[in-house]
């Protein structure tokens, strides 16, 4: 299979999803590389250098095989993260980084029943995957403190498509819109993705 072209048209169901980050997870870290993926990077700019967000509890949503992680750990050494991905595969390599307190095999539009609450949640780079945004924005409200954050990308050519910009009023009771990016590179090296499809970086605040 030709991944760069499932991931730009749409890889399918959860469980095509599941399989597909599963067969990938051993050289998904790699291939990203390879890619130029810097939106790991790019995001801890956002919460550290731009809004000096210091978080001590972070929850990392679709942390895949940990490449946020890798990052979030290098900056906030003493923070506590906690993972979650639906890729069982993918989860046996973010652990494997001892990035993570706790990881769970988890859905993000099914809640996590967690004894804490989280300063972060971030999701990146999974934003397409999402297929009801209310369940997922409620989940992460509930797993917020009051005043935390969420980061998040998402891509501009799906952005156009679903509306976001009304998701995001929909939600403006509960997050106010700290902050949206201009358009960054995804996949930089990757000839499907290239300077075609570009990504926002997002930074909603729980009220
Ligand atoms: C492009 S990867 C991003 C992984 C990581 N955040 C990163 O930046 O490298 C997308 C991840 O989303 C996960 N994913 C897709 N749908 C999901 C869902 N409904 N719930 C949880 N994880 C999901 C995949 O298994 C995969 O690990």
């Amino acid at each position: 299979m030709d991944k760069s072209v499932s991931l730009v048209s749409g890889i399918g169901d959860l469980k095509t999803t599941k399989k597909y980050y599963d067969d990938w997870s051993r050289k998904y870290d790699s291939t990203l590389n390879q890619w130029k993926y810097t939106v790991p990077k790019k995001s801890i700019r956002l919460l550290k250098s731009k809004f000096n967000i210091r978080p001590n509890k972070i929850l990392d949503l679709a942390c895949g095989t940990g490449l946020f992680g890798e990052e979030l750990i290098k900056t906030y050494k003493n923070s506590q993260i906690y993972g979650a991905d639906i890729s069982e595969k993918s989860l046996i390599i973010a652990k494997e980084k001892k990035i993570y307190k706790k990881l769970f095999k988890k859905d993000f539009e099914k809640k996590i029943n967690f004894q804490i609450k989280f300063e972060l949640v971030s999701m990146i780079g999974a934003m397409t995957y999402c297929k009801n945004f209310k369940k997922l924005f409620s989940n992460i409200y509930y797993y917020l403190l009051k005043n935390g954050y969420f980061v998040f990308s998402h891509r501009i050519d799906l952005w156009k498509k679903q509306n976001f910009n009304e998701i995001l009023n929909a939600h403006k009771s509960y997050f106010k819109i700290k902050f949206i990016s201009g358009p960054n590179n995804y996949l930089p090296a990757n000839k499907d993705f290239s300077n075609k499809i570009k990504i926002r970086l997002v930074l909603l605040q729980k009220i």
